[in-house]
C-alpha cells in the first residue's frame, strides 16, 4: 500500500498479489475453506483517491486505466469494479461512528476475476485512504479486523509487509521477510474465474506439503528452491473450469522460468524469472503468443 503526495485529498496505490503457495486444508461449517497460503504483493497497482465531500454522501467513480492511452478515461460501472470500495467506506464510517462523506475515485489496472485480489486490495486502500482523510488514526490491526469482513484477502494488504503466510480463511496474517527482489511475468487469459465457483469445485489437499519450506527459501532468496515448493490446490479445479488456464500452464512449462503457477483461484498464471531482463524477454514472447494480457511485476524485499 503506497501513499502518494497529493495537494488535495489522499491517493493510495493498491497492489496486486500472487499466491506462491495455496493449500486448501479443509472445508468449514461457515461455507469457507481453511487455507495455508503464501502471498506476495507485486508492483501492479490500482489507485484509490479520496476527497472531502459535503454532507454524509459517499460517491464513487471508476476508471479503466488500460484505455487511457488510446481514448479518454472510460468510466466503469461501480458495481463491476468498485463494489468493495463503497462497502469499505460505509463500514469504516459506521465503525468510527462518524457522519462524513467522501468522493472516491478508483482507477483500475489490475484485471478482475483473475486471482490477483484487485478488489480486496482496493478495499484495503480505501480503509487506509479514508482513515487518513477523516483523521481517524485507527491502527492497522483494527483495519485488518474490519477488512476481514469485506474479503478473505483484505487483511494481507494491511499487514505492512510485501509477503505473508496467511491461515484460517486468509485473515490470520504472519508477515514474512523476502530475501531478494522477485521478478514475475503474469498473464490474465481472456476469461476470468469466479472464486466461489473454483472453491466449490475443489477437494481439500491430502498432500503432506507445508508452506514452511517455501517461507524459509523466500527469506533466503533462493529462486530454484522456492520454485520447487510452489503449490496451488485450486489449480486443478480451475483448469477443469477454464481451459485457458491449461493453455497458459503448457506455454509457461516450455519456457525457462524458475517456476510457474496459477495465482489464487485464477485465472491468472505467473512465472518466476531470474532477472528483470529475463522477465521482459519472456513477457514479449508471451504477448506474441496472444494468450491474454501480460504484465511484468516485481516484489521488493
Ligand atoms: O472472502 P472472499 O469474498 O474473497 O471469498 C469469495 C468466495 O470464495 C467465498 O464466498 C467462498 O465461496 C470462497 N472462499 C472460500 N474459502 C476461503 C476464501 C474464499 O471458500 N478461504
Amino acid at each position: 500500500m503506497l501513499f502518494r503526495h497529493q495537494t488535495v485529498g489522499v491517493a493510495v496505490d493498491a497492489p496486486a498479489k500472487l499466491n506462491l503457495f495455496l493449500k486448501v486444508v479443509g472445508r468449514r461449517s461457515d461455507g469457507y475453506h481453511d487455507l495455508e497460503t503464501l502471498m506476495v504483493s507485486v508492483g501492479l497497482y490500482d489507485t484509490v483517491r479520496a476527497f472531502d465531500a459535503p454532507g454524509e454522501q459517499l460517491s464513487l467513480v471508476c476508471f479503466d486505466a488500460a484505455r487511457t492511452l488510446r481514448e479518454p478515461r472510460r468510466e466503469l460501472p461501480p458495481a463491476d469494479a468498485g463494489n468493495l470500495v463503497l462497502k469499505a467506506a460505509t463500514l469504516l464510517a459506521q465503525h468510527a461512528g462518524i457522519r462524513r462523506g467522501a468522493r472516491l475515485e478508483l482507477t483500475k489496472r489490475i484485471p478482475m476475476a483473475a486471482g490477483l485480489a484487485g478488489g480486496s486490495s482496493d478495499a484495503a486502500a480505501t480503509l487506509v485512504a479514508l482513515n487518513r482523510l477523516w483523521g481517524l488514526r485507527l491502527p492497522l490491526v483494527e483495519m485488518q479486523r474490519l477488512g476481514a469482513a469485506l474479503g478473505s484477502d483484505v487483511p494481507f494488504f494491511l499487514c505492512n509487509s510485501a509477503a505473508a503466510v496467511c491461515r484460517g480463511r486468509g485473515e490470520i496474517v504472519e508477515p514474512l521477510a523476502v530475501g531478494r527482489r522477485l521478478h514475475f511475468v503474469v498473464a490474465r487469459p481472456p476469461t476470468g474465474l469466479s472464486t466461489a465457483l473454483v472453491f466449490q469445485n475443489c477437494q481439500p489437499s491430502r498432500q503432506s506439503i507445508s508452506v514452511e519450506l517455501l517461507a524459509r527459501e523466500i527469506g533466503r532468496g533462493r529462486l530454484e528452491r522456492m520454485a520447487r515448493s510452489f503449490h496451488n490446490t485450486l489449480q486443478e479445479p480451475a483448469e477443469r473450469l477454464n481451459p485457458e488456464v491449461t493453455r497458459l500452464r503448457r506455454w509457461f512449462s516450455r519456457q525457462p522460468f524458475a517456476g510457474h503457477l496459477m495465482s489464487g483461484s485464477g485465472s491468472s498464471y505467473f512465472g518466476l524469472c531470474r532477472s528483470r531482463t529475463q522477465a521482459l524477454q519472456l513477457a514479449s514472447r508471451l504477448r506474441a503468443a496472444r494468450l491474454g494480457d501480460v504484465f511484468v511485476a516485481g516484489c521488493r524485499p
